[in-house]
């Protein structure tokens, strides 16, 4: 719309421009003439006049009309109008006293009013449907009108330019236009489409809705943009989703030691009377349970702490010492069990790391070695250095994880078999914690496992840096 109004400014401009710079030229011919003329007039030098006039006419391509006052035509460059009345409201005007005036005609409509000269003076000269412009001045003789020269030139040129700017104009507003078209259908695909999209996306995400997700289009930006929604959502939706397993599993875990707990009890308090020795048993078994949840609720309680960005309190210790400190701690278990428990750490190495963090995983380590030794097996630690990185790891010869169970073993409540698992006390969630630990200290963690033959862990963490003496 601005565009257009632009357009049609832009073309009047250049029409108004180029007629007055015309009419401006044509109106000076005249005057120019007149002047002349009143000298030759004052001269009675008639010949001079004619060969003026025809002279002017000649050189402009125009034609040349000399007046006298009393509108009677005295030259006519063309010789037709000789001794005719001639009259136009341009004339009129220069004998009711201006000093030059001037008009515009289309020589094929010209003169329909009735003025029969007016056509033939037009005609005559420019032929047929031609945009003619007629000047009028006053020929002067001592302040009194003497005469007028009409002086009349073609200016059918500045019609046809004009009227091809204007064809131009028109062309490149349409291809313009075409343009802008295009692209705001451009725009619409790539652009408004897509972001309306991300747009409902998001508002349906902000409702609660985790499921939704952006169609991905082409390959630019937007569709950058719609892939990174896509797969946020997506992670999202996992996280909901083992969140709400996490509780689930979690609330189941805690049910089960406190139903046992709650048969025990009853059964003590419908027994009458009361037999102590029995009693102290149950009291034990509760004492069992007890320890049992408060083991599960301090495992939850590192998991929510995990997941909230735990923060590592790091030192500089020795690896070996750590090790062989957690060996000593878990021999009464060994012993208890039939198991053969040795440590081979005789490198000191130093990492950095949280000592108790380090600790927790290292013991949880051995600690299932034990459990999932049958009696009269071996667990063998050893520590060893890889480049920058220490080595634990942790062999024993027990039951072994079967294949498919060994990529889930660090999920967590994982446990390959429940009701083994249940007896020895485990909830599954040892090995998640480790993992999680290791990875918070830059470090790896892995499996490999033999069923029925037995297992190794290994654990790498990268090496304090050196400092450089001095
Ligand atoms: N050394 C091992 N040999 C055989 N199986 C193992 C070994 N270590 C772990 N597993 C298997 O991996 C499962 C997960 O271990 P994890 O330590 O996470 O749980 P848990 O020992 O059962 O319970 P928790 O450690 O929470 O008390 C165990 O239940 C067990 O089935
Ligand atoms: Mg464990």
């Amino acid at each position: 719309m601005a565009f257009s109004v632009i357009g049609f400014s832009v073309i009047q401009l250049m029409g108004e421009y180029l007629f007055t710079q015309r009419t401006r030229d044509d109106q000076r011919i005249a005057d120019n003439l007149a002047e002349a003329f009143s000298g030759y007039l004052v001269a009675f030098d008639a010949q001079s006049i004619y060969d003026a006039a025809l002279e002017a006419a000649r050189a402009q391509q125009g034609r040349v009309l000399v007046l006298d006052a009393l509108c009677v035509v005295q030259v006519d460059t063309a010789s037709e109008m000789n001794g005719q009345r001639f009259i136009t409201a341009e004339i009129d005007g220069v004998l009711k006293g201006s000093d030059g005036d001037y008009g515009f005609y289309d020589a094929g409509s010209a003169g329909n009013a009735g003025n029969y000269w007016l056509r033939a003076a037009l005609n005559g000269f420019s032929g047929v449907n031609a945009m003619t412009g007629l000047y009028a001045s006053p020929i002067k003789s001592g302040g009194s009108l003497v005469g007028v020269v009409v002086y009349i030139s073609q200016v059918q040129e500045i019609y046809e330019s004009l009227r091809d700017i204007q064809i131009k104009i028109l062309s490149w507003m349409a291809i313009v236009a075409l343009a802008v078209l295009l692209v705001n259908a451009l725009v619409l695909r790539t652009i408004t489409r897509p972001i309306g999209e991300l747009n409902e996306g998001i508002s349906r995400m902000s409702k609660g809705d985790l499921s939704a997700r952006v169609r991905v289009r082409g390959n630019n930006e937007f569709a950058g943009l719609a892939r990174a929604f896509n797969s946020m959502s997506e992670r999202l939706e996992q996280l909901d989703k083992s969140r709400s397993q996490f509780v689930s599993n979690a609330s189941h875990e805690l049910k089960t030691p406190l139903s046992t707990m709650k048969i025990l009890t009853e059964t003590m308090v419908y027994q009458d009377p009361l037999d102590p020795a029995m009693a102290k048993e149950f009291l034990t078994d509760i004492n069992k349970e007890i320890d049992r949840l408060n083991r599960i609720v301090s495992d939850l309680l590192t998991l929510v702490n995990i997941d909230s960005g735990m923060k590592l309190n790091l030192t500089d210790l020795d690896i070996g010492a750590l090790l062989q400190e957690q060996v000593k701690r878990l021999s009464p278990l060994a012993r208890e069990n039939g198991v053969e428990l040795e440590c081979q750490a005789k490198e000191s190495l130093e990492v950095r790391g949280d000592a108790l963090k380090l600790q927790q995983v290292v013991y949880n380590i051995i600690d299932n070695a034990i459990k999932y030794t049958p009696r009269g097996g071996e667990v063998r630690c050893a520590l060893s250095r890889a480049g920058k990185r220490a080595v634990i790891r942790v062999t024993d010869t027990g039951v072994g994880i079967p294949e498919e169970d060994l990529p889930h073993i660090f999920d967590r409540f994982y446990r390959v078999d429940k009701a083994r698992s249940r007896e020895t006390g485990g909830t599954g969630l040892g090995l998640s914690i480790v993992k999680q630990f290791v990875l918070l200290h830059g470090g790896t963690i892995d499996a490999r496992s033999a069923p029925g033959k037995g297992s190794t862990f290994i654990i790498e963490l990268p090496l304090a840096e050196k400092k450089k003496e001095g």
